[in-house]
């Protein structure tokens, strides 16, 4: 059972990597997903059971920035994974990673049949990469919501936006979960308390200074992030 992970350089990409066996995880040189012959040709030269699919532009501000980049990225090179697997002969497990930032973030606690409105450009590429994906045969689309585990990197942290947080090697392990379950359509990967995003960097960074959004400016931001799920068990974050 050969797994693809695409991305897996990235934040969730490194735990996906430490817990499954037999991967393949070519680094962005190697499999660029904007390159649709690329992306055909790997495919069709390496024999893959599933693909999991987490490579991205995943910022919010160089999304808004530079918008035909982050399309071609996350909405065009979802999309030439798409097409390779749909013209492969083999049938190839597609998992796709998805986010939160879907929704529009004012209520919270959104469940898989809630309907998406995303806040800013990266929420809607990734969602019309749901989209992309959802033309496959049969496909998982996971959304959550999840950081590194290690030093925040920003000096403070917002009071006022909330998710039900996890850290990316809870992800990974939600992820192989599904995956052993053949789960396919929407599922919400989420952690069983909705917390601030202060409180998510206090328990790596104790140093952490609180904001507000009121000291934010920027792209519009989701606000509550809060994940609920109708089809799946809740997890709990992992200790710091
Ligand atoms: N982190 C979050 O808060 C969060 C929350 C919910 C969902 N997600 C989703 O979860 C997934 C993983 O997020 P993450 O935080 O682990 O991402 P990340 O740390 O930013 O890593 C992104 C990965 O994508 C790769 N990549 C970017 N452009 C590529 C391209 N054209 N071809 C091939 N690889 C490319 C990067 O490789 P290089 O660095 O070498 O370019 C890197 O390995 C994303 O799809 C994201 O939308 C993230």
């Amino acid at each position: 059972m050969t797994i693809l992970i695409t991305g897996g350089s990235g934040a969730l990409g490194t735990e996906l990597k430490k817990i499954f066996t037999d991967t393949l995880t070519p680094a962005h040189q190697e499999l660029d997903i904007t390159n649709k012959k690329n992306v055909a040709d790997y495919i069709l030269n390496h024999d893959i059971d599933s693909i999991i699919h987490t490579a991205a532009l995943t910022h919010i501000r160089p999304c808004e920035e530079n918008k035909p980049i982050a399309w071609k990225t996350n909405v065009d090179g979802t999309r030439n994974l798409v097409e390779a697997v749909l013209d492969n002969k083999k049938k190839i497990k597609f998992i796709y990673i998805s986010t939160a930032c879907v929704f529009d973030g004012h209520t919270g606690m959104y469940k898989e049949s809630s309907i998406p409105y995303p806040e800013n450009f990266y929420a809607l590429t990734k969602l019309i990469g749901e989209y992309e994906v959802s033309k496959l045969r049969e496909y998982l689309i996971v959304r959550t919501n999840f950081v590194a585990k290690k030093k925040w990197p920003y000096p403070g942290a917002f009071v006022d936006r909330f998710g039900t947080y996890l850290f990316a090697q809870d992800v990974s392990q939600g992820i192989m979960d599904v995956h052993r379950e053949n789960m396919s359509g929407h599922v919400h990967i989420v952690g069983d308390k909705k917390i601030s995003m202060f409180e998510l960097a206090k328990l790596t960074t104790p140093e952490i200074q609180p904001m507000t959004i009121k000291e934010y400016s920027g792209p519009r931001l989701t606000m509550d992030m809060s994940l609920d799920t109708e089809r799946w068990k809740k997890y709990k974050i992992s200790d710091p």
